[in-house]
């Protein structure tokens, strides 16, 4: 039935296939070599199960989406205090390599734009840059579920060409930003924009600001919930640069975009989205990156200003009332990730039933997405050989196009199971 999320994805993800708008970064000469036709698109739920489509397993440089990791990584070693005393949190509305700090305080405004991120990368504990780094690549490799590595040639790369970096760096050192060699605090951020991930990759990492900084494969805690609130604010007020406006209105998700062509998105408490597509728009997002975030977002309801938490589980019990038949009853509001939750249960569960009741009456809100994936339940287990029905009195599944059978009460669905087995013989 996980089927049914991966055509989704499948489906979101094939409209913008065709989209060639945008061009290779090429500022770093390496970026321009890659495939520019590339395209990953990776889910992962809070509990770590991964929807992938397309290039999902094709690595490219995290770049800026390094970003908010290095960030937290910062936060998590010396605290708010000692990082907020040399990186601000305010919105630059200004490119991302602007040569800028701000006008009152004299410190890169916010971690996003590279002057906070060079510094925010001096500001991670080590004894030299190999030290400094390693901590970065474990805390990322944590973070992804698995070791990563860095792209040797674009590293070279932006080390030889990176002229303006090295005017931020040393413009922040002159302002007593940077305490120590400003070329040996670049090294570090170059390697660590030189990291190389999958979408997968991104959407696994995302994953854990969502999970509130707990690894979802591994269940292990990687940052505070503190720092994760700190991180995924800023990157929801600075994460998409000086189009950070445009995206919380049309994808309403803490986001970070890179250069080379990856974008990673948090659903707080619910889900990880990541993207590959390289070809970026004039201010260095993925051109179609943006597009299949702005759908997967409208789509499936994830826009976190609409989205209510969810506190309880989705389904609140579940019960055999005879052999071959299950009762799951639902409550809360179900939304995407509730129920992806519910289809996933019924697909691990199906062995155990010939048909699947869902008791939908104590659901609060269903939302459009919840409604479709519900509707699609049925066919999903017909596949099976088994059947669903929905026990819906309040007509919260009104407005879909049903192809479950609907029934107002217990009873009735219970009645219409029974028949269908003795017909089955
Ligand atoms: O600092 C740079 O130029 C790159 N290593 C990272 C820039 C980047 O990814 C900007 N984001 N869209």
């Amino acid at each position: 039935m996980a089927e049914l999320v991966q055509r989704y994805l499948d489906q979101i993800r094939a409209e913008h296939a065709d989209d060639g708008d945008g061009a290779l970064a090429d500022y770093i000469p390496e970026l321009a070599t890659v495939d520019p036709d590339r395209f990953g698109l990776s889910l992962s739920l809070a509990d770590g199960y991964i929807y992938e489509s397309g290039d999902a397993a094709v690595e490219f440089t995290i770049q800026s989406v390094s970003k908010p990791f290095t960030y937290a990584l910062a936060l998590e070693h010396i605290g708010a205090d000692a990082v907020d005393a040399k990186i601000g949190v305010e919105p630059s509305g200004e490119a991302f390599n602007e040569i800028s700090v701000d006008e009152r305080t004299k410190i890169p405004k916010n971690p996003m734009i590279n002057a906070g991120a060079i510094t925010a990368a001096s500001l991670v504990p080590g004894t030299g840059v190999d030290d400094r780094f390693e901590r970065i690549l474990e805390f990322y490799s944590a973070c992804a579920g698995r070791e990563l590595s860095v792209d040797e040639d674009v590293y070279a790369s932006e080390k030889a060409t990176g002229a303006r970096n090295r005017a931020i760096a040393y413009m922040l050192q002159s302002f007593g930003v940077l305490d120590g060699d400003p070329d040996r605090i670049l090294d570090v951020y170059f390697r660590q924009c030189s990291i190389t991930v999958t979408s997968t990759d991104l959407a696994r990492m995302a994953a854990t600001l969502a999970r509130g900084g707990v690894d979802p494969g591994h269940g292990r805690r990687l940052m505070h919930p503190a720092v994760v609130q700190r991180t995924l604010s800023v990157m929801v007020t600075c994460g998409m640069y000086d189009a950070a406006g445009d995206w919380v209105s049309a994808v309403g998700l803490p986001a970070k975009s890179g250069v080379g062509g990856g974008i990673a998105a948090v659903l707080p408490g619910q889900l990880g989205i990541g993207v590959y597509s390289p070809l970026l728009d004039e201010k260095g997002h993925s051109v179609r990156g943006v597009r299949v975030c702005r759908s997967l977002s409208e789509s499936l309801g994830l826009h976190f200003l609409s989205v209510p938490r969810e506190s309880r589980s989705t389904i609140r019990a579940s019960y055999d009332v005879e052999s071959g038949v299950r009762v799951y009853e639902l409550h809360g509001d179900l939304l995407f990730a509730g129920a992806e939750r519910v289809l996933r249960t019924l697909e691990r569960e199906c062995v155990d039933f010939d048909v699947a009741i869902l008791e939908i009456s104590r659901v609060d809100d269903i939302d459009d997405a919840a409604r479709r994936m519900l509707a699609g339940m049925r066919e999903s287990l017909r596949r099976l050989d088994k059947d669903g029905y929905i026990v819906d009195p309040d007509a919260a599944m009104a407005d879909a196009e049903v192809t479950v059978h609907v029934f107002a009460t217990l009873d009735e669905a219970l009645a219409a199971a029974a028949q269908l087995r003795a017909s089955d013989g």
